[in-house]
């Protein structure tokens, strides 16, 4: 346990708690999952399943029909994959990760971490007794290649890159993708690609997936679920994607830890990866819009540098001008306005000057919150 830090957000949660007890408006702009409910179908297929009595262990890898869903859900997108020995369904994309870092990874390795990145997979990886390494990218999380080049030494057995980027929401291009591959290759590493996001893309973007580089996945392990998608997180629902003996190592951690994702919830994920899609592309309409206003504001607010997201439904703007630290200054911006951030030094200790704002609430209050933090910033800057 000593090796996981205490949650460094959770001083911003609480203060907003206790503020919103107190009767303040607050903005949440910290929450890290969507705000929509789970589409209808998908929760009549759960409650169907469940009242059929699919109420027992499923096999460890997950239940056929659900592994021919993912792999037809790939093969949509253009990626020749076997279900029943490329896939492993887990209770979220968290296990699905934990499991391949389990498998892959040994205590005293080092595993490079592209960041600005999602803190649980340090956490994770300082959990298996290895060593988190970070890759600083470029702004709006541009691939440095002479960075990555550097830091991939003979000792590093993992790397982790997540596109689109939690908090960033850039994107990795399929350039981006080779060169990470041929540099796996050469230096003998996995990459473990978590692409959670790969649906949330804007403007009618085609997002590439890890697969296009290493269809055979020798060197890949791909992290997906359905949390984000099909705003699913309570579900747990994910999986991994990778060569059949990573799987099936996968499959002996998970028969003998977690059993199986939740077996109706499985029933759950064969709908939402089959059934109709409008309500994704719905949610992805509404996101597009937020995504415009929210950086249209940001770039307009005088001394924050602001990146255009391609994806997911963050923005990580850098508030360098204001010379404070992240911790502070979403501390003071959530006392005086009710608008609650993630600082920055969350997801890498170098990005203490940026605070991350997630999208995941209503145009009204993401153009009434930033009106308040605008004003603030004004009186400090
Ligand atoms: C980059 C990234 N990967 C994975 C997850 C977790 O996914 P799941 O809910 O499937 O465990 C999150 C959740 O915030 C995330 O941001």
């Amino acid at each position: 346990m000593e090796r996981i830090p205490p949650s460094g957000t959770l001083k911003m949660f609480d203060l907003a708690k206790k503020l919103e007890k107190e009767g303040r408006k607050i903005y949440h702009f910290e929450v890290g999952q969507p705000d929509f409910p789970t589409p209808d179908n998908v929760v009549e297929a759960g409650v169907k399943a469940l009242r059929g009595g699919m109420t027992k262990y499923t096999p460890a890898r997950g239940i056929p029909p659900l592994l021919d869903a993912i792999e037809g859900y790939y093969a949509s997108r253009g990626h020749k994959i076997e279900g029943d020995s490329n896939v492993v369904v887990t209770p979220g994309a968290k296990m699905a990760l934990f499991a391949g870092f389990l498998s892959t990874i040994d205590a005293g390795d080092d595993v490079l971490v592209l960041s600005p990145a999602w803190p649980t997979y340090r956490v994770m990886i300082r959990t298996v007794g290895a060593k988190p390494v970070d890759v600083p990218t470029k702004p709006g999380y541009e691939l440095d290649e002479e960075v990555l080049k550097s830091k991939a030494t003979k000792t590093v057995s993992a790397l982790v890159i997540n596109t689109p980027n939690n908090p960033t929401g850039g994107v990795l291009g399929k350039e981006q993708l080779r060169l990470i591959l041929d540099l796996a290759e050469d230096r003998d590493f996995v990459v473990f690609s978590d692409e959670i996001y790969e649906s949330l893309v804007y403007d009618g973007f085609k997002q590439t997936s890890m697969l296009d580089a290493d269809p055979n996945m020798e060197h890949t392990l791909i992290i997906n679920g359905l949390s984000k998608a099909y705003s699913m997180t309570g579900w747990r629902l994910g999986y991994a994607i990778g060569n059949p003996e990573t799987i099936e190592n996968m499959v002996r951690i998970q028969q003998n830890t977690t059993s199986c994702a939740t077996s109706f919830v499985q029933a759950a994920g064969v709908e939402a990866l089959t059934g109709s899609q409008d309500s994704v592309q719905k949610m992805v309409d509404e996101y597009q819009k937020r995504r415009d206003e929210i950086t249209r504001i940001f770039c307009e607010i005088e001394g924050i540098q602001c990146v255009n997201p391609k994806g997911a439904f963050y923005v990580f703007p850098d508030f360098s001008e204001w010379g404070l630290s992240s911790m502070t200054l979403a501390e003071l911006i959530l006392k005086k306005t009710g608008v609650t951030s993630t600082p920055g030094s969350a997801f890498g200790e170098q990005y203490d000057h940026h605070l991350r704002f997630s999208y995941s609430l209503s145009l009204d209050d993401i153009r009434e919150g930033l009106a308040e933090m605008r004003k603030f910033l004004a009186t400090i800057r």
